[in-house]
């Protein structure tokens, strides 16, 4: 099929399930009335607004009134709009982690819109999975699509200090564990944490994948960092409204803006902003939808030759609000713009140059510019040994530098129960240059791959003062968690990965300027080991988890499923009649 007779294709979409001769075309017409829509209104283009909100995400809470707005600037620019949901991912409500539903929301988003006869769509997101869920099933459906955030919660203030969630979560968990916070002041901090609407307000993994959709092309300037709270939130979601009418005429699809080129953009300023680790999850499974492969040597590659330019928790000091009013996405992107590729094309209509050249840093204490960055190197490193032969992930720009070439004796726990079980105990032989390692908690021995990678310290060093200790999982973590951390340990323990091997007591190497991560022990010993493991029960016999263990790949191809790679453009798929 050509360029242009798919775009024709994608043009009609809408209006020739409203005009078809036949009883079908009749049916569609007449059901739409009872919406209280008349034949001009479905002579327009359709559009659909695909609406995440659920009370059981807080973060989206406010959506009602984007897509309300995301209707307003729809009406203007003579299109017709219709809301539609899909199963929405709340972080802090989920068990045992979102992530093990990100790829199920991408299949309802994708197949939601390939089902419903729009000719563009608008997808709100927000929440950490909900946003790359959404960049999955947009790019796999191809349709054209734009991307509306909810945008990061205003900061949270308690006693002359800002919060962030959850950086502080864990900080002040941790201080109230160790007796340095009383049971009142533990609840002043509940009480003050979480000011407003939005997602969490550090540079964790929905600040990050938010602020990349802009990197990526497929949202408005601004859409990373605009506070939920903000008027200017309502409005960039009227802006979306527009303009998506005008991309479904031009036949804008998610394949045109998503290029490897794009990805490399968004790799970018994913180091430039000390991103979450767990874009490098979520990257590498936009691309396989999108048809290429995002290897983790490129991102150590990009990170060894990008500045660290925004000073934003938890690699910085200031939170997403601080740098909304410092510029922002677009004022970091004008800095990065001889690292990036400035031609690609963008949901704007314009290029990735054109969108930001207006952009200025207002407050260069907040985002720094490349000739005085805050560190020369971005904040991800690749490491690779023979603990991690296909790949570890660790932040190093949020971790501690006395920490970064550390030897030590291993403490390993061999899943999530046992590490909940022992962690604490007072009988546990741990020490602060010890490193705690947590096996079966990957993408199939999690289940899902949890947050659980910054393993607490034991109670009875946070009592000595320890704050960080090294610590190595094939988890992943919170992108507001902080400390030396290295996840995603790739093949994970549950496939029989080498972290599978590791025994308490062993010595292992971290270098992160070398990039290297190793088991020192000896070859016929890891051999002996590898005979006596034995594979984990699986942990769904039935239904969605027996689906995602059967079918999940691992963390450097971005765990999606094996099944859902590449693309089904919409306007291939034949159109039913009655
Ligand atoms: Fe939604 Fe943190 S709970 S982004």
């Amino acid at each position: 099929m050509t360029e242009n007779r798919t775009e024709k294709v994608v043009e009609a979409r809408g209006r020739s399930f409203f005009n078809e001769p036949d009883a079908a075309g009749l049916m569609h017409r007449a059901f739409t009335r009872s919406l209280g829509f008349d034949r001009a209104d479905m002579n327009r283009p359709l559009i659909g607004i695909l609406n995440t909100y659920s009370e059981m995400n807080n973060c989206h809470a406010h959506f009602p009134e984007l897509v309300e707005a995301v209707k307003r600037g729809v009406w203007q620019a003579g299109g017709f709009p219709l809301e539609f949901p899909t199963i929405s991912l709340g972080e802090i409500y989920l068990t045992p982690t979102s992530m093990l539903w990100r790829n199920l929301a991408a299949m309802d988003t994708e197949e939601m819109i390939r089902g419903n006869p729009m000719d563009g769509v608008v997808v709100l997101c927000g929440c950490d999975k909900t946003t790359p869920a959404a960049l999955m099933g947009a790019a796999s459906a191809d349709l054209p699509a734009i991307l509306v955030s909810g945008g990061p919660m205003l900061n949270g203030h308690w006693r002359g200090q800002t919060l962030g969630a959850c950086t502080d979560c864990r900080r002040l968990t941790a201080e109230f564990r160790a007796g340095n916070l009383s049971e009142e002041e533990f609840g002043e901090v509940e009480e003050n944490l979480v000011r407003s609407r939005g997602h969490c307000m550090v540079m964790g993994t929905a600040s990050t994948m938010n602020s990349l959709t802009e990197a990526l092309g497929i949202a408005l300037p601004g859409n990373g960092a605009i506070p939920a709270a903000d008027s200017r939130r309502i409005l960039l979601a009227e802006k979306a409204g527009r303009r998506i009418v005008a991309m479904a005429a031009e036949g804008l699809r998610p394949s045109r803006v998503l290029t490897r080129k794009a990805m490399e953009n968004a790799i970018t300023l994913l180091c430039a902003l000390g991103g979450s680790t767990n874009a490098v999850v979520h990257l590498p499974a936009l691309a396989g939808r999108l048809g290429f492969d995002l290897p983790l040597d490129l991102f150590d590659s990009i990170s060894r030759r990008t500045p660290l330019l925004a000073n934003v928790r938890p690699a910085g000091s200031f939170q997403m609000e601080d740098f909304f009013y410092a510029g922002g996405v677009p004022a970091t992107m004008r800095q990065l713009l001889p690292l990036l590729h400035g031609g690609e094309p963008t949901v704007t209509g314009r290029t990735v140059s054109e969108n930001v050249a207006q952009s200025n840093i207002v407050d260069t204490e907040v985002i720094a510019s490349p000739d005085k960055p805050l560190k020369s190197e971005g904040g991800l490193a690749i490491l690779r040994g023979n603990l991690a032969p296909e790949g570890a992930v660790i932040k190093h720009a949020a971790a501690s530098p006395g920490l970064l070439q550390h030897r030590g004796r291993a403490i390993v726990f061999q899943g999530i129960s046992d590490l909940q079980e022992r962690i604490d105990d007072p009988a546990l032989d741990v020490n602060p240059d010890d490193i705690l390692v947590l096996q079966n908690a990957g993408p199939i021995g999690g289940p899902g791959m949890p947050e659980v990678g910054n393993l607490p310290i034991p109670k009875k060093l946070l009592k000595q003062g320890v704050r960080d200790m090294v610590r190595i999982s094939d988890a992943r973590m919170s992108g507001t968690a902080f400390g030396t951390i290295v996840l995603h340990v790739a093949p994970e323990s549950a496939v029989g990965g080498p972290l599978s091997l590791a025994r308490t007591g062993d010595v292992i190497e971290l270098d992160v300027p070398g990039r290297r991560l190793e088991l020192r022990v000896d070859q016929e010993e890891l051999n002996r080991r590898r005979g006596e493991w034995q594979r984990p029960q699986p942990a769904y016999r039935r239904g969605y988890g027996r689906l995602f263990l059967d079918h999940v790949l691992q963390a450097p191809e971005g765990m999606d499923f094996d099944f859902l790679l590449g693309r089904d453009p919409v306007e291939t798929m034949a159109q039913p009649k009655f």
